[in-house]
């Protein structure tokens, strides 16, 4: 069933058709451990029945190239957006494959945050990088359907609109009355729901480390100079 939603997933559009990703699943075993650890335990990662990495991959495209005495580009950071948004696309699509056929799905957003310890562990070469990861399986229950911004906060016509203090804050208001949102200020001590986001969830003081960290590790991964 994984080689045919990949297979399936692989119909997706990638730019010129260089397909430069590739994908590597984990399903048991002390390696399997390995990576959840990587994730931090996650719940989605220890108890999902597969974990699929899926890199944005220069490696077999420009070893490709050289084999037809072609000249390969592609250690820069260009050829790392446009490969990363191949393999992004390419990963959700596989959402859309494994879910028509029953399954569940999770992105796993630590493969950011671990990138370099995750690319040692699944033994990337060069221009290979992690840039999302899937948890997979059978779903336990029907879950619950999170909340959105209003389709009007985010689709402009023609130009993107001068919004005013209060604008911004109705548009949020559809995050920050969401029922589960309010459990979730109180249970984190705060105000406000984007004080959650901003001191604790995703602050300042970690995304900076690690927003290093990925340009030091892409820098060994020949993707920057
Ligand atoms: C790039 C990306 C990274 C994510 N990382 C995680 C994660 O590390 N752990 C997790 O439980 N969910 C993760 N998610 C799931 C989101 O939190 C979830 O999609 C969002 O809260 C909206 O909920 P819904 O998809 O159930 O509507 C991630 C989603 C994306 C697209």
């Amino acid at each position: 069933m994984l080689r045919e939603i990949v297979g399936e997933a692989m119909r997706a559009p990638n730019t010129g058709n260089m397909q430069t990703y590739s994908v590597v699943y984990s399903r048991k075993g002390e390696a399997r451990k390995a990576l959840e650890a990587l994730h931090f335990n996650q719940p989605a990662s220890t108890g999902a029945d597969l974990l699929l990495t899926v890199c944005a991959d220069f490696n077999h495209f420009t070893r490709w190239c050289r084999l037809s005495d072609a000249d390969p580009g592609y250690d820069n950071f260009l050829s790392f957006t446009s490969a990363m948004t191949d393999a992004v696309i390419l990963a959700q699509q596989i959402v859309t494959a494994a879910e028509l056929r029953g399954l569940g799905t999770c992105y796993l957003g630590t493969v950011t945050y671990n990138a370099p310890e995750i690319a040692a562990l699944l033994e990337l070469p060069e221009l290979v990088v992690p840039v999302a990861c899937l948890a997979i399986g059978w779903p336990a229950d029907d879950g619950v359907e999170s909340e959105r911004l209003d389709v009007d906060a985010i689709l402009f016509e023609d130009h993107y609109p001068q919004l005013s203090d209060d604008e911004i804050r109705k548009n949020y208001e559809a995050k920050d009355l969401y029922g589960p949102n309010e459990k979730f200020i109180k249970e984190n001590g705060k105000q406000t729901l984007a004080q959650v986001f901003a001191e604790i969830r995703y602050p300042r003081s970690t995304n900076e480390p690690i927003s290093d960290k990925l340009l030091a590790y892409l820098k060994t991964a020949r993707f920057l100079k």
